[in-house]
């Protein structure tokens, strides 16, 4: 008698039509030809190319970002002022003070005849020189010069003198110092130059 039960060889042999069940068969992978890999390739070096110009361009728009707002917020410089005023005559002894050198680049000179304010700036290329007091001159670090304490140039490359700021007293008698207005030594006797005391 034939055996009737299905051997697993003969269920292999099930058409597919006839079994529900059975997975559909897998298409098999299509191979990407040389020029498909080809085209891929130049695709994704044209997205490279493009990422890198996008950059470059969010990085140019950046930067003109923050110099546009750099104009509306400019940078102001705070220069110390070209006027001001530096105490009464007596609270100067005779000789050079030097306490206003660092603040504000002058020396206060007191003698006989009254009060002058020296510009603490060389005449040769503008190096702020040193009182010696001991040597009693200016003398300038950066070449040589010396003045004397009228600020007149005796040594060194120094063309001329020192120059001397505008010195006057105003209505409560304080001195009062114009940065803005210089006196050259041909101009030592104007009035603003020497303070008379
Ligand atoms: Fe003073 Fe040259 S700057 S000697």
């Amino acid at each position: 008698m034939a055996d009737e039960t299905t051997s697993p060889e003969s269920a292999e042999e099930t058409p597919r039509a006839l079994d529900p069940l059975a997975s559909k068969p897998t298409k098999p992978k299509k191979r990407l030809s040389n020029a498909d890999e080809d085209e891929k390739r130049v695709d994704r070096v044209r997205m490279r190319r493009r990422d890198a110009v996008l950059h470059m361009m969010a990085g140019f728009l950046t930067l003109n970002l923050f110099a546009a707002m750099k104009f509306f917020f400019p940078r102001t410089l705070f220069e110390p002022k070209t006027k001001f005023t530096i105490g009464y005559p007596t609270d100067y002894e005779i000789g050079v003070d030097t306490k206003w050198q660092a603040s504000r680049r002058i020396w206060v000179v007191k003698n006989t005849e009254g009060i002058f304010v020296v510009l603490a700036k060389c005449t040769h290329l503008g190096c702020t020189p040193d009182w010696k007091g001991v040597e009693n001159k200016f003398k300038c670090p950066c070449h040589g010069s010396g003045f004397t304490a009228e600020g007149i140039n005796f040594e060194g490359p120094a063309p001329r003198p020192l120059d001397r700021c505008s010195v006057e007293l105003n209505a409560s008698g304080e001195m009062v110092v114009d940065k803005l207005r210089l006196f050259r030594a041909d101009q030592f006797d104007s009035d603003g130059a020497l303070l008379r005391t």
